[in-house]
């Protein structure tokens, strides 16, 4: 068994097929390292779950993945971070146009104060996509069903998004950031503002989506990593410490920091 002296990622960090690709991505905020030295890939059409302790760096990495922490002021990030091979920071793309490519879906739903339509239809208009109503009813109506909602908000587009359920609030979300059509969805701990019920509904979206895009997603829940991802990565401290497949890392961890986690003696 690996311990805590170990200095390299235990297990497979890299992919065949990646989508998104990181490597060797340190983080700071002002002077406190958040993130060591983590390499780790996101491959076609999979689901990567992020876990472990509170403070360990989880959002802190995804949010490299879609530029997120530009927005805070203090954060600097180095390393190289690619999509299909094209670096992210120094690639060219801004980051809007990244972020059209690279969705995310926060903890906490956050629908704009805004009908149910205009939610959805947000970003095909501020990315120009669509020309006519009909078009964009279409691209509305598409991502309302890919994000199960459609059946139950149909009658009611033009109310306010503000009005509905957590749950629903949370899959609006989803359909908002599917609207666009992104390769990549990240998501930060999307259900754990949801109920059992709220939080089912979301994993067997999330089982859905991983048929057309990558998708990485942080839980806080042993047993939701266990049951929407193929593969799992375990972070401490700001390290990565192991990463494998999502069965292997819950039945024969590698490293001894992994199996105390999983195992509840940490965190
Ligand atoms: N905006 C921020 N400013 C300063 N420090 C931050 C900020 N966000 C996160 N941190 C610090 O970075 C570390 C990792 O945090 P975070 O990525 O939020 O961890 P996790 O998502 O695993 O709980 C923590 O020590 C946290 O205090
Ligand atoms: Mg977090």
């Amino acid at each position: 068994m690996f311990t805590e002296n170990t200095e390299q990622t235990v297990g497979k960090f890299k992919v065949d097929n990646a989508k998104m690709t990181a490597d060797n991505v340190d983080v700071f905020y002002g002077d406190k390292q958040a993130i060591f030295d983590v390499s780790l890939d996101l491959g076609q059409n999979e689901v990567l779950s992020m876990i472990g302790p509170s403070g360990c760096g989880k959002s802190t990495f995804l949010r490299c993945l879609n530029r997120m922490n530009d927005t805070i002021e203090i954060c600097k990030m180095t390393g190289d971070i690619k999509l299909e091979g094209l670096d992210i920071y120094k690639g060219g793309l801004n980051p809007v146009q990244l972020r059209a490519r690279v969705g995310m879906v926060f903890q906490k739903p956050n629908p704009f104060p805004k009908s149910i339509y205009d939610n959805v239809a947000y970003g095909p208009r501020i990315h120009g996509l669509v020309n006519r109503r009909s078009e964009l009813d279409e691209i509305v109506q598409t991502a309302l069903e890919k994000a199960s909602l459609w059946n139950e908000v149909k009658d009611r587009l033009d109310q306010p998004a503000t009005g509905m359920s957590g749950g629903q609030q949370q899959r609006l979300c989803i359909a908002r950031a599917i609207a666009v059509s992104p390769e990549v969805i990240l998501m930060d701990e999307p259900c754990s503002a949801l109920d059992p019920i709220a939080t089912a509904k979301i994993e067997e979206l999330i089982a859905e989506l991983s048929q057309n895009y990558s998708i990485a997603i942080v839980t806080h829940s042993m047993q939701q990593a266990a049951r929407v991802s193929n593969r799992t990565a375990y972070f401490h401290l700001g390290k990565l410490i192991e990463v494998g497949k999502t069965q292997d890392i819950f039945t024969s961890p590698r490293h001894k920091l992994t199996e105390d986690y999983i195992t509840g003696r940490f965190g």
